[in-house]
């Protein structure tokens, strides 16, 4: 009878049977089966590991036992996990067969049982059984009072082995918090390369001891010492996250220059009207760090043997602070202007027969290869690398596409038939504001394009770019998050999971979870409105910002000179993000109200004007005493003319005469204000 009891509360405290539909996982798992019951949460929970499991595992369960403590407040008895075995009767009982290797290719596959009275997950190395914990932690539920897991069996392997995210720390510096913060996010999202942009025209952020004025010159003083880099790549190991650095060459190469002019390629024309070449050292070049965003000439010199020599000690340096196998050299953008311009580089071309500044940069990437490899290094770069003398070792970095004039994943498909293995980045410029279904629906498989099994394998997988041309350390997790969760399942998961609502869906859930890794997409979006407003009340600024979203593509910033790179980004569109959050809410209230003109519908369409109306009346009030609202009120001016009017159409009161009504729309449909546009004007225009 007691039994009985104890059975019949724990069914009622547990709540309803959990659907899988229900299930906020993100990346989606391959396989998930939910029974029936369910794993209750109490502070005896405990956890055990057995197998032979790489050490980073016992910091991975004491950092899940934390994280689970702070989802639910229970605060278990058991702290940190430091051997194997500890607790052999555990309800949590984990098991790795091996120890994980940083890299590509590992096994990173799990099985995660959980049973109403016991958890088991096996994995065959450490690193799946990291992602199976993020899964756990995902499938946590909860009713009024109490958490538990819905019994269920998954098992789960990723469909990329390349899973990355690449940070740009050269246009705006982001310091080491920053980047421990993300890599925890990446492991959340079973995520597995950190690309690490460490040097470009505008900075070099490598402590270097033989060469100081890497640093001196080219730096501003903001880079990572090699303690902090060592740091660094043993914290990402610890969360399964293999590190690639890159040093962007031959072009982008204004800091290296910087500091050392004399590997440039610029030729100058001295006072007196004799031309002089660098080589002969008697007029070399100088130099700036670049402060715009843009696309910059100078580039190191190919035929300087001072550049190879350089470049050697520099990567004799810089290897050893990386245990990964894969470096990034650049190779992007490199103009050739100073190559064309310098009559050496020209002689240097013909003696070795190279047809074109491709065919010399090849060249030039095929000289540090052997200096990478010695090191344990393979060469990656950006798809320019890639023309006929590269070595098939190399990993060619798929990024052009429509914005460059290119058709999308086109070098991606040569790369691969050409015998290449290959990253995909095109599609996934995280930098550049587009809608999170643009990027979730990017497949680095390309449709269509007949290719062989041999060939399909080697795309690796993909790439998010984080570019910071525009972000900072206080903006920089908005733009890359929620965003590139949506990426992370495009990497892992099944090629048929593709629902963008349902992705939605779970997305709302997934991106509030980032928060406890310190991830401050959400809240710094208050830092800053808190910064406009003066510190009054940011309640019109928030509305508004729900349906304003930042420029995109390359709109903001025009001709890379309206910001610099010590531009704090602490305006209305840092606060604002791509899939402004009313926008779809408003959408879907205009389809509602077009398809069915009832009075519950029309309320909820009447609602939003009512809002933008008020909206604009605070942003006035609340500018009195807050210049930096000022550029933000011809636009909401514009949103709340036409919200006034559209209320008359609503109620067949409007006098306006059609064209008028139009132009009134059409006055949403601008570029013009605070580098925002209003993510409602083509909702608006289906009214009329
Ligand atoms: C690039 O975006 N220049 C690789």
């Amino acid at each position: 009878m007691k039994y009985l009891f104890v059975l019949l509360f724990a069914g009622i405290s547990a709540g309803a049977q959990v659907q899988k539909e229900q299930l906020n996982l993100m990346p989606w798992p391959q396989n998930v089966v939910i029974n029936d019951g369910n794993f209750n949460l109490n502070k005896n929970f405990k956890v055990n590991i057995t197998g032979n499991p790489n050490p980073r595992i016992f910091g991975g369960v004491t950092r899940f036992l934390r994280r689970l403590d702070g989802r639910t407040g229970i605060f278990f008895e058991q702290g940190f996990i430091e051997k194997l075995n500890e607790v052999p009767n555990a309800e949590l009982q984990i098991n790795c067969t091996k120890s994980g290797k940083i890299g590509l290719y590992e096994d990173e596959s799990y099985h995660l049982d959980i049973a109403s009275n016991k958890i088991t997950l096996n994995a065959s190395s450490d690193l799946g059984a990291l992602h199976g914990l993020e899964t756990l932690l995902q499938m946590l539920q909860n009713n009024s009072k109490s958490f538990y897991f819905p019994v269920s069996k998954i098992s789960d392997f990723p469909r990329f082995t390349w899973r990355g995210l690449m940070m740009d720390v050269s246009r705006h510096f982001q310091p080491i918090d920053v980047v421990k913060r993300n890599i925890d996010a990446l492991a959340a999202m079973k995520m597995n390369v950190f690309h690490w942009h460490l040097v470009d025209d505008q900075g070099w952020r490598i402590e270097m001891k033989k060469h100081p004025k890497f640093t001196q010159l080219a730096s501003d003083g903001m880079y990572y010492t090699q303690e902090e880099i060592k740091n660094i790549v043993k914290y990402a190991d610890e969360r399964g996250i293999l590190i690639v650095p890159e040093i962007d060459v031959p072009g982008h190469g204004s800091a290296i220059l910087t500091a050392y002019p004399e590997i440039g390629s610029k030729v100058i024309t001295l006072t007196g009207g004799t031309s002089e070449k660098n080589i002969q050292g008697t007029a070399i070049a100088t130099y700036g760090i670049e402060r715009n965003a843009g696309i910059f000439s100078p580039t190191l010199d190919p035929s300087n043997p001072k550049t190879y020599q350089l470049l050697s000690e520099v990567f004799d340096e810089v290897c050893p602070l990386f245990s990964g196998a894969y470096f990034h050299i650049g190779g992007d953008e490199n103009e050739g202007k100073d190559w064309d311009a310098n009559p050496k580089i020209q002689e240097f071309k013909k003696k070795h027969n190279l047809k074109t500044n491709h065919e010399l940069q090849t060249y030039f990437t095929m000289q540090l290869a052997p200096m990478l490899k010695k090191h344990g290094k393979q060469l990656m770069g950006w798809e320019e690398i890639l023309t006929k003398d590269l070595s098939k070792e190399a990993i060619v970095h798929s990024w052009r596409g429509p914005n460059e004039g290119m058709p999308a994943g086109q070098s991606l498909v040569d790369a691969v038939k050409k015998g290449y293995k290959t990253v995909l980045s095109n599609g996934y410029y995280i930098d550049l504001m587009y809608p999170i279904a643009s990027h979730y629906l990017n497949d680095p498989m390309p449709k269509g394009a007949n290719l062989t099994n041999d060939e399909k394998a080697r795309i690796l997988g993909g790439e998010a770019t984080m570019w910071t041309e525009l972000a900072t350390p206080t903006t920089i997790d908005s733009r890359i998050w929620p965003r590139t969760a949506a990426i992370a399942e495009r990497l892992w998961s099944a090629e048929d999971v593709v629902d963008v609502e349902n992705m939605r869906k779970r997305l709302e859930n997934i991106s509030f979870r980032l928060e406890e890794l310190g991830i401050t997409h959400i809240r710094n979006k208050d830092v800053i409105l808190r910064n406009i407003a003066n510190n009054q009340d940011i309640k019109s600024l928030e509305e508004f910002s729900n349906v304003s979203e930042p420029l995109k593509g390359y709109t903001r910033n025009k001709g890379g000179t309206e910001y610099q790179m010590y531009s704090p980004f602490t305006l209305f569109a840092d606060a604002c993000g791509p899939d402004a959050k009313d926008a779809l809410a408003f959408d879907a209230a205009v389809s509602q109200y077009l398809a069915n003109k009832s009075a519950d519908n029309k309320a909820k369409v009447v609602a939003f004007f009512t809002k933008w109306i008020a909206v604009h009346k605070g942003l006035t009030e609340l500018s009195n005493n807050a210049p930096l609202v000022q550029p933000i009120l011809p636009l909401s001016k514009k949103l709340n003319d036409a919200s006034q009017e559209l209320l008359l159409v609503l109620d067949n009161k409007s006098t306006l005469a059609p064209a008028d009504l139009k132009k009134l729309i059409e006055q949403c449909n601008t570029k013009d204000h605070a580098d925002v546009e209003l993510s409602v004007y083509e909702s608006l225009k289906k009214l009329i």
